[in-house]
């Protein structure tokens, strides 16, 4: 296989334009900002930046609720400001991609104000309607507790509409040929204007057939093949990261057999798993995640997260499963969201713990697939639980001790800075963390570093390998020749382990410590026998001491 696929070797790091870095002091984030900031991201190891919504936007979603597909919300600065951005970031080796939210528009899009208004608009037919009250309309909502209906009546068209998530986002009739084009020519536009690809929100609900007399939504799985290769010819690398929390049998149907149609995917399955294992100690139900998910084309690929700026979604685990989590990382009512998840961000649920800190980003780095990264969480920051819903976690970047983090001149930001407790801006921020060489920013930046020179666990197998202890996972990656052992412990206790290279395999006589001088040589009986301490990782290379030159070529 060719190693171009650079979506393999990605470091891939999550922000939103609106709470990053404002740069004219009006309170709200803006391109200016962010591109002054690229050489701080290019500094830690990223290699490409995911930006949520940034078009205009009522934002009422965090943005995800579009009312212009081909402008940049006045906000956040304008079209040329977007393009400087893309420039500067490629300047730096660096790719972008955005979030393509087609699922549905903003209820202030003009063609839905179109639609809604006249019967004979062209846009009529571009969104889902009803003439009486589904009898279903109160099942499927995405946002229980919050959201009532997945139908509304629409008081201009004097009809019903299909809204899968809030009512102010009208679903767009995906399988509509011209909704279809229009979306391809989103992607068109966007990928003129320098990005790298697209993470696309909601896939399952795009997809999906809609209306009133469907009873039993299908996928349309074709239509992801028809945006790959409107990608392919118009920028042969070029990707799309669908957002699609899925049952692991399905998820064939998204990468398609031959990989025709998504690249990447988010690997939802592992994350509530790993989750659980961190929680509980226990790596059982993560190993099965992992072996769920292993078959997939060659060209494709998992996105591996731990937070990102919605919940933490628990629900397609156990109940019990789920109770346990809660217990661990969310007890208070006031931390749970949706009857499924946790809202609170990373630093806060692992009780700030540095160790436990290290292992959950560890463990992020180094399961199969792309680490995606979301911003803030390589400072530790914190979040403010009384912010409704999922805005919690979405306060802006603390960059300094200066006046709101200095992340705004402004007395007004756009979303309040986290000032006061353990995770305020004076205590957690990037201007004292970078001066710190213990810091958690320079330990993440040191183990971003290496994870880049271990390409075989993006681009190669996994074995998990046989061992006594349940709460610690040993993991193999094999690429080119070249072999990799990782080793988790998850528990809050010291554990003596014993590794036997019959069942490590071959070249693993000696592994070597690739963050430390910590390296393991096997004794007479095969034996690799060390103390992990609590909540401990070790990163090896299987093989001789000269393995910087035995090193895949990449
Ligand atoms: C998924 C996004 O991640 C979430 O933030 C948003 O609210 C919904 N899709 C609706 O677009």
């Amino acid at each position: 296989m060719i190693n171009d696929l650079w979506y393999k070797s990605a470091l891939v790091y999550c922000l939103s334009v609106a709470t990053f870095m404002d740069c004219d002091g009006d309170g709200c984030g803006d391109f200016e900002g962010l591109t002054r900031r690229l050489d701080y991201l290019n500094g830690l190891g990223v290699t490409t930046v995911w930006l949520m919504p940034f078009q205009t936007s009522p934002g009422r979603d965090n943005g995800y609720d579009v009312s212009d597909y081909y402008n940049v919300d006045p906000r956040f600065g304008t079209l040329g400001d977007f393009v400087e951005f893309t420039h500067a970031a490629a300047q730096r080796g660096m790719r972008v991609l955005i979030d393509l939210v087609v699922n549905h528009t903003s209820d202030q899009h003009p063609w839905f104000q179109s639609a809604r208004s006249d019967p004979d608009s062209k846009y009529r037919d571009w969104y889902v309607w009803a003439d009486k009250k589904p009898a279903n309309a109160d099942d499927g909502v995405v946002f229980p507790g919050v959201q009532k209906s997945t139908w509304d009546f629409d008081k201009v068209a004097k009809r019903w509409y299909f809204h899968r998530f809030y009512d102010f986002q009208p679903d767009l009739n995906t399988a509509n040929p011209f909704v279809q084009a229009e979306i391809l020519k989103i992607m068109g536009f966007w990928t003129q204007l320098g990005v790298s690809g697209f993470r696309m929100d909601a896939v399952p609900f795009v997809i999906s057939t809609k209306g009133a007399g469907v009873r039993h939504p299908k996928q349309q799985f074709d239509m992801l093949r028809s945006f790959r290769e409107l990608l392919q010819w118009r920028q042969g690398d070029a990707i799309i990261l669908g957002e699609a929390n899925v049952l692991p049998k399905t998820d064939m149907h998204y990468f398609g057999d031959e990989g025709e149609r998504l690249h990447m995917m988010f690997n939802f399955q592992v994350n509530q798993n790993l989750f659980y294992a961190l929680a509980t100690g226990e790596t059982g139900p993560l190993v099965d995640a992992l072996v769920a998910t292993r078959e997939r084309p060659s060209t494709s690929q998992w996105g591996m997260f731990l937070r990102n700026h919605d919940e933490l979604d628990l629900g397609r685990l156990t109940k019990a499963q789920r109770q346990r989590v809660f217990d661990a990382f969310g007890p208070d009512k006031s931390m749970q969201l949706y009857d499924r998840g946790i809202r609170r961000r990373l630093a806060p649920m692992l009780g700030g713990d540095r160790r436990r800190l290290e292992l959950a980003y560890s463990l992020m780095l180094t399961l199969p697939g792309t680490p995606v990264l979301r911003y803030g969480d390589e400072i530790g920051m914190g979040d403010d639980l009384s912010l409704p819903e999922r805005n919690c976690a979405r306060t802006p970047m603390q960059w300094s001790t200066e006046p709101h983090g200095g992340f705004t001149k402004s007395d007004q930001p756009v979303m309040p800075v986290i000032d006061s407790g353990p995770y305020g801006f004076e205590h957690v921020n990037v201007a004292a963390q970078r001066r710190d060489p213990d810091s958690l920013l320079n330990w993440m930046e040191r183990v971003i570093r290496m994870r880049k020179e271990l390409p075989e666990v993006g681009l190669g197998d996994f074995t998990v390998v046989k061992q006594a202890c349940a709460q610690v996972l040993v993991m193999r990656y094999d690429w080119r020749n070249n072999a990799v052992v990782f080793v988790h412990n998850l528990s809050a206790d010291p554990i003596e382990l014993e590794l036997k290279t019959r069942d490590l395999g071959a070249e693993c006589d000696t592994l070597v410590n690739v963050l430390s001088e910590a390296h393991s040589h096997a004794d007479r009986r095969g034996r690799h026998c060390f103390l992990l301490e609590p909540y401990g990782y070790r990163w090896f290379r299987a093989g001789g001491l000269d393995y910087i030159l035995k090193r895949s070529v990449v």
